[in-house]
């Protein structure tokens, strides 16, 4: 017997303390729509977790941050992957699914750091340092990443510069993260300028004041901030880590200073935990919205594609991330 698809009826219940009852109705034929959509075509939702609500957790099937997607991405039977997120995490899945359909909803869903580099870019810092291994962010184009030895995400980086086994390598391209993990190693680490322009937005003043205006809260931040505002923080660590340091210590009080569907997100999962909102919106995890969801479903656009020469090698620096 077919088993029956949920309804957007039957999904309120469980986001009702983060969606007004009032905005509900915009959202109800498009999730009614896509959920409808996913089974027509055999296609699967990745979103991150910086997506609204309604996506979140009304019609994606993988959620996670960015290493939990690419993860996730592989062990997928659907022959349409739908990435509500921005282009560098469509790019990476469709590195990992080469056969599969890809889709991004907003072909303007970018990022700062991905921004922040170009391929020559790479290959001019190789000159500078000879021999010396290349790092990269999974937050860049595919082009960046064929240009390197061996990926990273803000979940694994620390892992990654240390699998090496070497005195030095180059990070990049946020010069934050790679200053941040410098802290945490004994390898030296070369950075680049690219910075993350939600996180960059933090400051240690902002934390003091929170600290002050809200007593005992627990401040998480996200490695992309400057060192200086992580040094103020009680944790920092990548958004699924952020999110796990939320449900096993149950903080009564907590700042998320990150993105700012993060707290809606974890919210949902944690009505006892008190969630203060200073936050930051990053505009292009913010161009996907379930309406362009439903369109990229119903016109199969737009899909991801890379050229393979560039593929081959970005995949084997994904890959070679992957086996740590
Ligand atoms: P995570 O890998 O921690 O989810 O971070 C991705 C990102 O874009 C943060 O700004
Ligand atoms: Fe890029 Fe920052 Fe937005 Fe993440 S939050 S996608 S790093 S601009």
């Amino acid at each position: 017997m077919p088993t029956s698809l949920p309804t957007a009826a039957s999904l309120y219940d469980r986001v009702q303390r983060v969606i007004p009852p009032m905005e509900w109705p915009t959202f109800a034929s498009d999730i009614d729509a896509i959920l409808e959509l996913k089974r027509q075509r055999n296609a699967v939702i990745l979103a991150h977790n910086y997506q609204t609500p309604e996506i979140f957790h009304c019609v994606a099937d993988i959620v996670g941050d960015s290493l939990a997607l690419a993860r996730k991405a592989m062990s997928t039977e659907a022959d349409v992957i739908v990435l509500a997120g921005v282009h560098f995490m469509a790019e990476t899945a469709k590195l990992l699914n080469p056969k599969k359909t890809v889709l991004v909803p907003d072909l303007r869903a970018g990022c700062s750091l991905a921004d922040s580099i170009a391929a020559e870019d790479v290959r001019l810092l190789r000159q500078r340092y000879p021999g010396v291994p290349v790092v990269t962010y999974v937050n860049t184009s595919a082009e960046v990443k064929a240009e390197s030895d061996i990926c990273c995400t803000s979940g694994n980086a620390k892992a990654v510069v240390e699998s090496l086994g070497v005195p030095r390598v180059i990070m990049l391209p946020d010069e934050y993260l790679a200053l941040n993990i410098g802290t945490q190693t004994d390898v030296e680490i070369i950075a680049w300028k690219g910075h993350c322009e939600v996180h960059e937005r933090f400051t240690p003043a902002d934390i003091r004041e929170l600290r002050e205006s809200h007593p005992g809260v627990t401040v998480l931040v996200h490695p992309e901030c400057p060192p200086e505002v992580v040094a103020e923080a009680d944790f920092s660590g990548s958004t699924a880590a952020m999110s796990d340091y939320v449900g096993r210590r149950k903080p009564p009080r907590v700042v998320l200073m990150t993105e700012c569907s993060m707290s809606d997100n974890v919210a949902v999962e944690h009505p006892e935990v008190e969630f203060i909102r200073p936050c930051n919106l990053c505009p292009h995890m913010k161009r996907i919205t379930l309406a362009n969801i439903r369109i990229a479903l119903e016109q199969n656009r737009h899909v991801v594609t890379i050229e393979p020469e560039i593929a081959g090698r970005a995949r084997l620096a994904v890959e070679r991330m992957l086996a740590i």
